[in-house]
């Protein structure tokens, strides 16, 4: 066929097109941030429908589909319907990558190499999970799919410059999540590296209701935690340096418990409920070996959460500040109807030199993976 200019045209026109479409085939529009902004989201599913939904805003997770013993799949995870919600004063981090730096940093201010740094104060009288404005759960990440052995993944990368919310260093992080074919489980690996020595932290902040996301309570929810110790905190939940054994306090999860069972002595207190970080046994694991955090499990459903983690500690909160606030598909999320369970470095551990090390140096590559298990029994 002889090509003319004219078909020739509308041939690279068609290709350029399609190859635009295979670039961008999985993330699907999910409206726009309130200034404008484009936010999509990537749908991972697997072999047995379990379905994992990401968007760029903020590297979040909006939906997790399970299966509960009968095969009934439910969302066990809060979150918005659009941008805005997850823009907006009822988003309590609903499902996002929390950083540069998760939990409190003490009035925020920390020094390193000779140097005074202050942060936001954004959760009197300290900074919380990175920040106000520029934290990573408010940026637009770069997104793309990739295909793993076992299954299928989202690859979200975010290069935050020096000085951004107050750190040094310019920071390039990528969170991977994937999603196994057959276990119902997904992966989440973080790596970051910097240009300047920095601290840096990194969690998954979703809510969790294995009832699915809306039920009135989670306080049936048995928990166990693989933690003998504790890290004590202030009345600012900053922890005093002490490491303190849970045994004989409320905070003992070592073989499953109802959340609910002891939680209303903990009221009065400064967490209002439970919202400490635990210190994981991990006896002689390696730094990098996944080892076995905490388990949830809602009896109705029998569905089941595992978790395993490379990180020395994770930190239990009761959803205390769970306010009604209207969710996805109409939900309400009440007072306590939902968990976290975010494996991290313990708080403020760039004021704590006994803590193990959130410094992150020039040449050095930070590496943190967690697993979550889903099954029903
Ligand atoms: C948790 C933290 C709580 C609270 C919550 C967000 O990670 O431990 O104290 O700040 O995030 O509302």
């Amino acid at each position: 066929m002889k090509c003319t200019p004219l078909i020739a045209g509308v041939l690279t026109a068609g290709l350029l097109l399609a190859a635009a479409q295979i670039a961008s085939a999985a993330g699907q529009p999910f409206g726009k941030t309130a200034d404008g902004q484009a936010v999509e989201v990537y749908t991972l599913k697997n072999e047995n429908g379990m379905t994992v939904k990401l968007m760029t805003l903020g590297a979040t997770i909006t939906e997790l589909h399970v299966p509960d013993r009968d095969g009934k799949f439910a969302d066990v995870v809060l979150g918005f319907d659009a941008p805005a919600g997850y823009q907006s004063e009822d988003n309590q981090y609903f499902g996002c990558t929390t950083g540069r730096v998760c939990n409190r940093i003490a009035k925020g201010k920390f020094s390193l190499d000779g140097k005074d740094y202050t942060l936001a104060i954004n959760n009197e009288p300290n900074h919380l999970h990175g920040g106000a404005k520029r934290s990573l759960d408010k940026v637009i990440w770069k997104a793309k799919e990739f295909q793993t052995k076992t299954g299928r993944g989202v690859r979200f990368s975010y290069t935050s410059p020096d000085g951004e919310e107050g750190y040094p260093g310019t920071l390039k992080v990528v969170v991977n999540f994937s999603l196994n074919n057959k276990n119902n489980s997904l992966r989440i690996a973080y790596r970051a590296e910097t240009d300047k020595a920095t601290p840096v932290n990194l969690t998954n902040h979703a809510y969790f209701n294995l009832a699915g996301a809306g039920s009135d309570s989670v306080l049936d929810h048995q928990l166990t935690i693989n933690a003998d110790r504790y890290t004590p905190t202030d009345d600012t939940l900053i922890p005093t340096g002490k490491i303190a054994p849970v045994d004989g306090t409320l905070l003992d999860f070592r073989k499953a418990k109802k959340i609910g069972a002891r939680i209303k002595k903990l009221d009065d207190q400064a967490t209002i409920g439970y919202d400490h970080n635990y210190v994981l046994n991990r006896k002689d694991a390696q730094d990098d070996a996944l080892v076995f955090a905490a388990r949830l499990r809602d009896p109705q459903s029998g569905r089941t959460l595992g978790i395993r983690t490379t990180e020395p500690g994770i930190q239990f909160y009761s959803g205390n500040f769970l306010k009604g606030q209207q969710g996805k598909a109409g939900k309400t999320y009440a007072h306590r109807s939902a968990v976290c369970l975010e494996t991290q470095h313990y708080p403020d551990s760039i004021n704590h030199p006994e803590f193990p090390t959130t410094v992150l140096k020039p040449g050095d590559v930070y590496q943190s993976v967690t697993n979550l298990f889903f099954s029903a029994r």
